[in-house]
């Protein structure tokens, strides 16, 4: 059974007719077929245009359609979703606009994460290498010690859980950088250090939070109809885009095929320029093969920006939805922008899209959707459907009362602390810290002896976890 359609917006002139008219319905020019959002997504436009209000729409009306959502909230003003709307003169009149009433406000059920909410968390062994490398934007150089590192975890059956596992594991190297020589090779203490520095860095802007257990279940974010919200308004841009593209990963490595129509979660990255920023090359190609077999998972993705080109063009060409909110077009740059987002839309030989897109009011649009059979339907100019939800963010009683009755706080809001490097290195009894006055030289055989048996043991199997990078999930290199 296909999930009833989204009439996304009205006509201007449609609406221009002052009588009162009734609420839109579904027409080939403004609707949009949810089973059509695995497909994926974009909302484009210049700041104050409307997007994060298009999107709030959206995210409503799967909501009533039985869908879970994800939305990431920069700016922690999405919380709103939880409070019945009215607050907005400017969504009044258009409420009044399209023929709904006062009875059209409503809340809609809201699981927060992140600030102020569930915490969000996952751990360094999940994340592996390549993207807490990426985190703390090491250099090549770094970033080879850094696979090396969780090498020598995994050899040593070090369990990497939380944020003090990993400095443990940094200082473990460190002490025994010239015993490491002889098994791993080099272990180079500028890098080291600029390791250190690089954590303490993030460090200080809240990256530990992000570390530890429980890490997030992903049947809770898709079983239910819940609208997810991720707070990240207190999140670094870096850890922010480091954290979806794990999000995506475990979502394709985790989540069971589905039929191609079938749809189970739709993902709104706002800003989301900040997940392809300084993104090397290789690791950017594989984000574009996740976004492209995540699809068959029921997952579709929104890219919410205010510039097209800050989306890498292999995943612009996957994109099948498309929402052009208003954009400048002064400078050179901008031109190419508008120019470029205007070549993307199927033509409609009434609208001169280029022009259209610097002429465009707030809340207004250029929409061109994937019909049925996954064909573009040609653009047209629609002032977007009013949200039903407050604009007006949770305040905190609001957010404390909203996490209090949320079922999933006792099983994320106590975090845990099992045995892991930190303990089990304080445990280990070191040789090192025995004998401080003793050279380092005299003991890698008492080292070499424990790495074997670590690694007979234990180290092997859940080591092959721990080195895995997020990539590794689709290179086959995991298992
Ligand atoms: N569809 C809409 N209906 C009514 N008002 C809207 C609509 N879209 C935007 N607005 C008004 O414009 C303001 C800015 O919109 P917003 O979505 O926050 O812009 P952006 O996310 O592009 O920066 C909103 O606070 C609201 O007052
Ligand atoms: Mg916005």
């Amino acid at each position: 059974m296909p999930l009833p359609p989204i009439p996304i917006g009205m006509d201007a002139a449609t609406a221009a007719i002052n009588s009162s008219h009734p609420p839109p319905t579904n027409t080939s020019a403004n609707t949009l077929f949810p089973e059509m959002l695995s497909r994926h997504s974009i909302i484009c436009g210049a700041t104050g245009t409307g997007k994060t209000v298009t999107l709030r729409f959206l995210t409503e009306q799967l909501n009533t359609r039985g869908i879970a959502t994800l939305v990431t909230d920069l700016k922690g003003d999405l919380g709103g979703l939880g409070a019945p709307g009215g607050d907005s003169e400017k969504v009044s009149a258009r409420v009044k606009l399209f023929g709904l009433d006062r009875n059209y406000y409503r809340s809609f059920p809201l699981c927060q994460w992140g600030r102020g909410g569930l915490s969000m968390r996952t751990t360094p062994s999940e994340l592996g290498p390549e993207l807490i490398g990426r985190m703390l934007q090491l250099n090549d150089n770094q970033q080879g010690l850094m696979h090396l590192l969780f090498h020598i975890a995994d050899v040593q059956g070090l369990l990497l859980l939380d944020w003090k596992d990993l400095w443990s594991l940094i200082n473990y190297a460190e002490r025994h950088r010239k015993d490491l020589l002889t098994e791993f090779g080099t272990v180079s203490p500028a890098s080291l250090g600029a390791i250190k520095r690089k954590f303490l860095a993030l460090e200080t802007r809240g990256a530990d939070t992000l570390f530890g257990e429980p890490a997030l279940d992903l049947n809770d974010l898709v079983t239910g109809n819940h609208t997810h919200l991720l707070d990240a308004s207190d999140m670094q841009p870096a850890i922010y885009g480091i954290l979806l593209l794990w999000l995506l990963a475990e979502l394709y490595e985790n989540l069971p095929e589905v039929g191609d129509r079938e749809l189970r979660l739709v993902l709104f990255f706002d800003e989301a320029h900040l997940l392809f920023d300084d993104l090397p090359k290789n690791l950017c190609e594989e984000v574009e093969q996740i976004v492209k077999l995540i699809r068959s998972r029921g997952v579709g993705v929104f890219f919410i920006t205010q510039n097209p080109l800050d989306i890498p063009e292999n995943i612009l060409a996957q994109v099948g939805n498309r929402i052009q909110h208003a954009m400048r077009a002064y400078t050179p740059t901008e031109q190419r922008a508008v120019k470029a987002a205007a070549n993307s839309f199927r033509t409609n030989p009434e609208i001169d899209t280029a022009k259209a897109i610097g002429e465009l009011a707030v809340g207004e649009a250029l929409v061109s959707c994937l019909d049925r059979d996954g064909v573009p339907q040609p653009v047209s100019r629609l002032l977007i459907h009013p949200p039903a939800s407050r604009l007006r963010p949770l305040d905190a009683e609001e957010r404390a009362i909203l996490l209090r009755n949320n079922p999933l706080q006792q099983k994320y809001n106590r975090k845990l602390d099992r045995q892991s490097a930190y303990e089990q290195l304080q445990n280990r009894r070191e040789p090192a810290e025995q004998q401080p006055n003793k050279p380092h030289a005299k003991k890698p055989g008492t080292l070499v002896t424990e790495l074997d048996r670590m690694a007979t043991s234990f180290g092997r199997q859940i080591g092959k976890e721990l080195v895995r990078g997020l990539m590794g999930a689709l290179t086959g290199r995991k298992r």
